[in-house]
């Protein structure tokens, strides 16, 4: 099914079909008069005095061609939970089948700016699935045409949404696609085509990489056919030359654990695990796309962990872009080299005002936090805070985990500067972290998500029907929107 949202003119008050409309927590219908025609308004307003009004979207089948949708925006709603009511809608859309419906936001008032705007995002993030490999597609359109003269949406807040969607959608692409497809050359040209929305690409191939030194990095990809690759993207909005904000990605397109082979079952999901670098491509396209008046750098890691002749071994020793080694124990613990290189990287090249890494980092997230919250580590009180507090926002949450110079004797190497794996058992997770922070080598404010339990949904979420959720984009957008536009 295809969605598609227009913006018109016209009021309700003559449309034979399917037809939104907001009340209050009450619902009130007085506010409808306006909108729909009075033997529809007794109809409903008699069929209301048996209804259970906890409910939040009621249902009046008025006859074979219309139905109308009373939606209670309470007075203490959130966004997140109109977004919410947006995508139970989407249910309904799917179940019925009709092609035509339109949605009037005039008929309730909200301390909620753009309360329609929100219901329409739920509607757009729910509906996205992934079938360009399927033969039989769905080819039906549904457009859903938004009326009325209140509470209408400027074309800077529908831009805003659209970018946000966009944005969302691209990472959701890249995650769902497998391996065969989006290996690491496959994707450093898929980014370097966002160039046309105005951000600067930069491609560093394996050549550039072995004379910058990222060697953390360039070995985990050395058994692979593919190239391995460091790919930058710069938007720079801001009017001045303020220091950047800087987002980093693990970007394995697949994880096979290489010499250190993973089990067969579930291995297919590793080709989600550059999902991290996924949140950051779809970040930089919704700023790029809304034009965020702001300074900004994406940086990924594009790599992918195989076995074979010329893979590295455990036991390996490798010099990092920092100058600092590492004993390769394990390398299925993959994700932390890659990243190790781009996060020194990043820090050096761009002095950010903050790093904020994401990546599919550890199995034992999962263990802590299912799919409820991505792991959060940080060194910086303000930044975590202000991340815990844009996550609360738009349901994408965060659940802060210890770092602390006691966990260092887990990773400590009698061969090198450090392991990369604890050998002692436990706090997987926080060891993972642990080691990433050694590669931030100025004290700059950073930020690590493991996001392993929440870029992929095996059965779907609030806002997703399944598979690739494109966790972080619209959380590290709120980041930006509330604390640094
Ligand atoms: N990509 C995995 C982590 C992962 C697991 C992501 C499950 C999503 C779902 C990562 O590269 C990995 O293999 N981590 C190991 C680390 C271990 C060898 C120290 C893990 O978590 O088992
Ligand atoms: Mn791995
Ligand atoms: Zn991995």
């Amino acid at each position: 099914m295809a969605l598609q949202i227009n913006y018109k003119t016209n009021s309700s008050k003559n449309i034979s079909s399917n037809l939104v409309l907001f009340v209050d927590e009450k619902f009130n219908i007085s506010g409808l008069k306006k909108n729909i025609s009075s033997s529809e308004l007794s109809y409903i307003s008699d069929l209301l005095k048996n209804s259970d009004l906890k409910k939040d979207l009621l249902v009046f089948k008025i006859n074979s061609k219309k139905t109308i949708f009373l939606v209670s925006i309470k007075k203490d709603i959130k966004t997140s939970d109109i977004e919410n009511l947006g995508a139970k809608f989407h249910g309904y859309i799917n179940y019925n089948k009709k092609s035509e419906y339109f949605v009037n936001s005039d008929t309730v008032n909200s301390k909620i700016k753009n309360f329609a705007g929100y219901f329409l995002h739920g509607i757009k993030l729910k509906s996205y699935e992934f079938n360009i490999y399927k033969s039989k597609k769905d080819k039906k359109l549904v457009s859903i045409n938004v009326v009325g003269s209140k509470n209408k949406l400027s074309s800077q807040d529908q831009l805003r949404f659209k970018a946000l969607e966009e944005g969302t959608f691209l990472a959701r692409d890249l995650v769902s696609e497998p391996g065969n497809i989006l290996h690491p050359d496959e994707y450093a040209k898929r980014i370097n085509s966002l160039k046309k929305f105005g951000l600067k690409i930069n491609i560093y191939d394996q050549k550039k990489l072995k004379k910058l030194g990222m060697n953390a990095l360039l070995g985990v990809g050395q058994g692979s056919i593919r190239g391995s690759y460091l790919v930058t993207m710069e938007w720079n909005g801001a009017k001045n030359n303020s220091k950047p904000l800087a987002f980093v990605g693990k970007g394995v397109c697949f994880d096979t654990g290489g010499i250190s082979l993973k089990p067969a079952k579930f291995m297919e999901d590793m080709t989600y695990d550059m999902a991290g670098s996924a949140t950051v491509v779809g970040l930089m396209k919704n700023l790029a796309v809304r034009k965020a008046k702001i300074n900004a750098v994406g940086v990924v890691g594009l790599v992918e962990n195989m076995p074979g002749g010329n893979a590295q071994r455990p036991g390996d020793i490798v010099k990092s872009y920092s100058g600092k080694t590492i004993e390769i124990l394990n390398t299925d613990a993959e994700g932390r080299l890659v990243l190790a290189d781009a996060i020194t990287f990043t820090e050096k090249k761009y002095k950010p005002k903050f790093m904020v890494d994401l990546a599919t980092l550890t199995g034992a997230i999962i263990v802590s936090l299912g799919s409820e919250y991505a792991g959060l580590f940080s060194n910086d009180d303000k930044l975590s805070n202000q991340l815990i507090t844009a996550g609360n926002k738009v349901d994408e949450k965060l659940w802060r985990m210890p770092l602390h110079k006691n966990f260092d004797k887990l990773i400590e190497s009698k061969n090198a500067d450090m392991q990369n794996i604890n050998y002692v058992g436990g706090a997987g997770s926080t060891t993972a972290a642990q080691f990433l922070q050694r590669f931030v080598l100025n004290k700059t404010p950073w930020a690590h998500l493991d996001i392993a339990g929440m870029a992929f949904s095996k059965y779907g979420g609030a806002l997703n029907s399944g598979g690739a959720t494109g966790y972080g984009v619209r959380l590290l957008n709120k980041l930006i929107e509330d604390n640094y536009e």
